[in-house]
């Protein structure tokens, strides 16, 4: 029998369905709420709403569990690649063997960018971030690559799809190098994805970039963790500019925006900060865990918290574990990593983050793990957004294909003035 809730409306019952998703995640489907009782429902922030029905992504932030199509993130850590995971999102299983060598064939065919937009790259401001210069890249690959009106909608999404993959990712290396002031490198054919991307950021006409495969799977763990992670904001963004039928680049342009922001993706570069605010301050972290319960100070313990996760981010036990694997590769020390660990234990000991289930998230040691491989602070969020393209493409695609879909239009409680009468100018006081 269906599960319902029922509610109380001046003294009226009204009764709403309860849905129940794959894992027994129960929801009250107020859809037709306002229609039948003329109230609304009021969330900011949407954390007690469920936007959509998805079968992508499996988060349980009470137990710390997250899956992609049903794989837990351990296993795909442990033994895939980024190109297989963002396989299984997009499609919805794993590939075969043909069909990873045909979609990594397409990667690479698709990896190159129009010649005309090194111009565009050419004249940002040097100082430009490079998420901004990322999102209006991808925005801008919409006019070198527009629509054939010969092709299935279904060949047009799959083309764009894979041009995204390949193409945002050389983007986002030729930003760099223009960045640095230097040549950039192209994209080699035989060269798998993350080792390509390697390559195009460190190699050099007069140094040869030695391509570790240590990196390369760190890289590939760093991106397969970041994949996808339901309805958090950039994707909820790709979501609901994707709502008003905009094109697959101006909705994952959207995303890139949205990702940008120090409390979402941007957190990785803000712990790197941090961590080495503390160790400039010759390492005492007492004053910055302070100033993180100081409800007057704005400041917060960047890499802690999470809107789902009341408990440790799975994602940051295997992100731990890959910074030792490779800083302990390199017997190179870095003390941000020390700092990080202190900072840990000394957080997860203190009552104000024990009693707000505070932990590390995915962030806290990610930019660890980056500095190690070599990529520069300004470039830690593009690496997130180029891990989480899959994620937002199959996101997006679920949304266009969902029978419910609806252009997203959230309602307000208007707080407002009451009416008022316009008042001329020189009768205003
Ligand atoms: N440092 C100090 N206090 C914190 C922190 C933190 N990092 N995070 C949350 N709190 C406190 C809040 O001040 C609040 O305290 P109160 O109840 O006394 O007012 C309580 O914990 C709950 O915080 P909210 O902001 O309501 O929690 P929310 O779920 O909205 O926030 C967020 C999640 C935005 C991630 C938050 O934890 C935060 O700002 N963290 C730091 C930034 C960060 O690491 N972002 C990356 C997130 S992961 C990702 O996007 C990939």
């Amino acid at each position: 029998m269906e599960q319902t809730a029922k509610i109380v409306v001046d003294g009226k019952t009204f009764e709403l369905p309860i849905i129940t998703g794959s894992d027994g995640e129960k929801a009250i489907d107020i859809s037709r709420l306002r229609q039948e009782t003329g109230i609304v429902t009021l969330d900011p922030g949407f954390a007690n709403t469920a936007s959509c029905r998805s079968g992508i992504t499996f988060v349980d932030g009470e137990k710390g569990i997250l899956r992609y199509r049903g794989i837990p993130v351990e296993q795909l850590a442990e033994h895939s690649r980024f190109v297989e995971t963002a396989y299984l999102l997009i499609n919805g299983d794993l590939p075969t063997k043909k069909e990873l060598e045909r979609f990594s064939v397409l990667l690479n065919d698709h990896s190159l960018v129009h010649e005309d937009m090194r111009t565009f790259f050419e004249h940002f401001p040097r100082w430009a971030h490079p998420m901004g210069i990322l999102s209006s890249m991808v925005n801008a690959l919409r006019a070198f690559y527009p629509e054939i009106p010969e092709r299935t909608e279904e060949e047009e999404i799959n083309i764009t799809v894979t041009r995204l993959l390949s193409k945002v990712r050389t983007m986002a290396a030729i930003s760099y190098k223009i960045f640095k002031g230097h040549k950039v490198i192209y994209p080699i054919q035989d060269l798998p994805y993350a080792a390509n991307f390697l390559n195009m950021m460190f190699d050099s006409p007069v140094r040869r970039y030695e391509i570790d495969p240590d990196f390369v799977k760190a890289l590939n763990v760093f991106w397969i963790l970041h994949a996808d992670h339901e309805q958090n904001c950039s994707t909820a963004a790709v979501r609901l500019v994707g709502s008003a039928r905009v094109n697959l680049y101006a909705a994952i342009s959207a995303g890139i925006c949205a990702l940008w922001g120090p409390l979402h993706g941007g957190a990785n570069q803000a712990v790197v900060e941090m961590l080495g605010q503390i160790h400039k301050n010759g390492g005492d972290m007492a004053p910055f865990i302070a100033r993180a319960k100081d409800k007057d100070d704005p400041f917060r313990l960047m890499g802690f918290g999470h809107r789902i996760y009341k408990t440790y981010d799975p994602r940051a036990r295997i992100m731990k574990k890959a910074c030792h694997k490779v800083l302990g590769k390199l017997t190179q020390h870095d003390p941000l990593l020390d700092i990080a660990k202190g900072l840990e234990e000394l957080a997860l000991k203190d009552q104000y983050f024990v009693d707000r289930n505070l932990y590390p998230n995915v962030d806290f040691y990610s930019g660890v793990l980056l500095r190690a491989i070599g990529i520069p602070l300004n470039m830690f969020t593009v690496m997130f957004a180029i891990g989480r393209l899959p994620g937002w493409i199959s996101q997006w695609k679920e949304s266009i294909d969902d029978s419910d879909w609806k252009l997203h239009r959230p309602r307000q409680i208007y707080i407002g003035a009451n009416e008022r009468d316009y008042v001329p100018v020189e009768k205003r006081g």
